[in-house]
């Protein structure tokens, strides 16, 4: 069976001005399918445009040039308005949920706020509901809906970010460097978390990382990232035992190895 793609991005270029008279083309030509149910890794240094791109692909930075498919549809080109069904079917897990999540809102409304934005609930028993449901999803007590961002771990505002992302059963997640903040026994359990997640949820994941020990534990496939480029992509088993770029030989070789005495 062939696989489907779920979003395909073709010769997508970007660049932004810097100064008066100077732009710096940070996206330059870079091509991408993702495939329905499996998770991408981005990977690359900081600077290298990873999050530039997950903006392009799920247009909240509008591209210079190419295209990008949705499901066969093209939606690089659509209106605001017709591009409204689209963008609650991807949505993104960030890096700082201190700054992502409103500090003044208490988790209920956080978690609520997509679902009443896209009034996808019948009766205020309904919402209560689903929001207690993601809440369990994202293996947090019921007892944190009436706390606020700051009164949280960073692991524990992780998961609140997530129940957010998922509330609308978005079919695309992009984590841009969401367990990168967290220390290193938080992070499995965030990406255990995703990876439960994924599969309750038939979810396709787009998961950025400037770290390739991070990526091995969640990724089917690996694309490399340099100075706007995608320099080797490859399934995540061939990429480690064999990689081919250079670059990605340097990015394998400065994973830190445990020395044990
Ligand atoms: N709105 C903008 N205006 C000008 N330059 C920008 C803008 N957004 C990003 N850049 C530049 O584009 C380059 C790539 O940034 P980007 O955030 O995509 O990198 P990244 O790979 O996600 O890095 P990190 O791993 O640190 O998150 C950087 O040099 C950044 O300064
Ligand atoms: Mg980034």
């Amino acid at each position: 069976m062939e696989e489907q793609v779920i979003i395909s991005a073709s010769h997508l270029k970007k660049s932004f001005r810097i100064g008066w008279n100077k732009r710096s083309c940070v996206i330059k030509d870079i091509s991408l399918d993702i495939y329905k149910g499996e998770t991408l890794a981005l990977v690359g240094e900081s600077g290298c445009g990873k999050s530039t791109l997950a903006r392009l692909l799920m247009r909240m930075l509008k591209a210079d040039e190419g295209t990008i498919l949705f499901e066969n549809n093209e939606i690089s080109g659509l209106s605001e308005k017709n591009f409204r069904p689209y963008r609650r079917e991807m949505q993104m897990v960030f890096q700082d949920p201190a700054s992502s999540l409103d500090p003044r809102m208490k988790v209920r409304d956080i978690i609520a706020e997509p679902l009443k934005a896209w009034h996808v609930y019948n009766s205020k028993k309904e919402l209560d509901e689903r929001v207690l449901e993601l809440v369990d999803m994202v293996e947090l007590r019921t007892d944190c809906l009436d706390r606020y961002p700051h009164q949280f771990s960073g692991g524990q505002r992780q998961r609140i970010g997530i129940a957010r992302a998922i509330a609308l059963n978005p079919k695309l997640l992009i984590c841009d460097e969401s367990v990168s903040a967290l220390d290193v026994c938080v992070q499995a359990q965030i990406l255990n978390l995703l990876k439960t997640l994924k599969k309750q949820m038939g979810l396709t994941c787009l998961f950025i990382s400037h770290d390739l020990s991070v990526v091995s534990f969640i990724a089917d496939r690996v694309c490399v990232m340099k100075d706007g480029t995608i320099c080797e992509s490859a399934p995540a088993n061939e990429l480690y035992k064999n990689p081919q770029h250079e670059y990605t030989k340097y990015l394998l070789s400065s994973i830190p190895q445990v020395i044990r005495k």
